[in-house]
């Protein structure tokens, strides 16, 4: 059942290509524009959106943050993301031009189920992303795109969050053809280098030997800290989130543009730091200014364990290790940079002797508040 891994979380990493392929298919009608699964409301309510809320928790809520550069890079209407039991309790203002999208591996998690009916009672309109055919949350949302990563097993959500970040991108273009913005024009270009995404998490996949050593040398490190900008901040995040749960570490996730503002203080000479680098096409020279974070960091003994494209040679100086991901356009760069550190916290956790695919004190589905 495990397909010769010797563990689910191990097997469902390397289905990532088929998740990400598989949640693209599909997503054109006959005239080449890009539906979602089930629609409950009119087009007319949706073209009227003037403002996204995204609600979700853990590694879902990650998705969410890439989600809001895509959308509001694409569709140029303003998004924000929120914890789904932070949204709840706050008094969120919403109206009916208010879109919320909830993301979901489970389709079950009640803080982000309370989240969906709260917004809807207040007038606005729902969507869900879901892993989960007839879940719960996508019968309460307006509509529904559903991820097809397949079944989830292990507890910490890998296949699932790929799938979720190439949904998130759907959505921000069907958004945009609704909206008519910039992003509509080029659809076509971005559906074509996602599709290409796939081949290049499975040429990813091949690469993790030195990942693995890296992992296996750090069984006794008691902290490492995350660094990303932009796209990368919440693979960072996710990194960090999967190296706490799978191997029971310290570990924290930042911006990088955030390290000078008090993080910078947590650098001693030994402390390994991930930085996930922006491809060099990145807007706004932000490759340049992650790269002399990375040289700010070095200065102060870190450990820095660099993740950057191929033929990046300007982090080469400043890395400890330099893990490689192929090129890809800058938006689409989670979807190869998080690889490495998911199989780096499988890895750690596994040379730790612990269950991977069954942490301590973490259930699959959280039914309650
Ligand atoms: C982390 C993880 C959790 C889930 C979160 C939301 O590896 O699996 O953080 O992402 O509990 O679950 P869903 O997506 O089912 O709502």
């Amino acid at each position: 059942e495990k397909g010769g891994y010797a563990t689910f979380m191990e097997k469902e990493i390397h289905e990532q290509p088929h998740a990400v392929a598989d949640t693209l298919l599909g997503r054109t009608d006959e005239d080449g524009r890009l539906t979602l699964d089930e629609v409950r409301i009119d087009e007319e309510e949706l073209r009227a959106v003037d403002r996204i809320v995204i609600v979700a928790c853990g590694t879902a809520a990650y998705a969410g943050m890439v989600a809001k550069y895509a959308i509001e890079h694409w569709a140029r209407i303003q998004c924000e993301v929120e914890l789904a039991h932070e949204f709840r309790y706050r008094d969120p203002v919403l109206t009916p031009h208010t879109l919320v999208v909830s993301i979901s591996q489970s389709g079950e998690t009640m803080d982000t189920l309370m989240a969906v009916k709260h917004a809807r009672s207040l007038g606005a309109k729902t969507v869900s992303i879901c892993n989960t055919h007839g879940a719960t949350i996508p019968r309460e949302s307006d509509a529904v795109l559903y991820t097809h990563a397949g079944p989830e097993i292990a507890v910490a959500s890998t296949k699932a969050f790929l799938a979720q970040i190439t949904a998130c991108y759907i959505l921000g273009l069907y958004l945009a053809q609704l909206h008519g913005g910039a992003g509509a024009r080029n659809a076509e270009e971005v559906m074509r280098q996602l599709q290409e995404v796939p081949a290049k998490i499975t040429d990813v996949l091949g690469r993790m030997d030195r990942v693995k050593e890296i992992a296996r040398f750090m069984a006794d490190t008691r902290s490492v800290l995350f660094l990303g900008r932009h796209v990368g901040f919440p693979v960072a995040m996710e990194g960090a989130l999967k190296l706490k749960e799978l191997a029971y570490i310290h570990a924290e996730g930042f911006a990088a543009g955030e390290l000078k503002h008090g993080p910078i203080a947590l650098i001693e000479p030994g402390q390994p730091v991930f930085v996930v680098v922006p491809s060099p096409s990145s807007p706004h020279n932000l490759h340049d200014k992650v790269v002399s974070n990375i040289q700010e960091i070095r200065a102060r003994g870190a450990r820095t364990l660099v993740i950057a494209e191929d033929g990046d040679e300007a982090v080469v100086p400043f890395a400890d290790e330099v893990i490689r991901v192929p090129q890809a356009w800058w938006m689409l760069d989670p979807l190869l940079t998080v690889v490495p550190l998911q199989v780096f916290a499988c890895e750690l956790a596994t040379a730790k002797g612990l269950d991977v695919d069954q942490p301590r004190n973490l259930a699959k589905s959280v039914t309650v508040e």
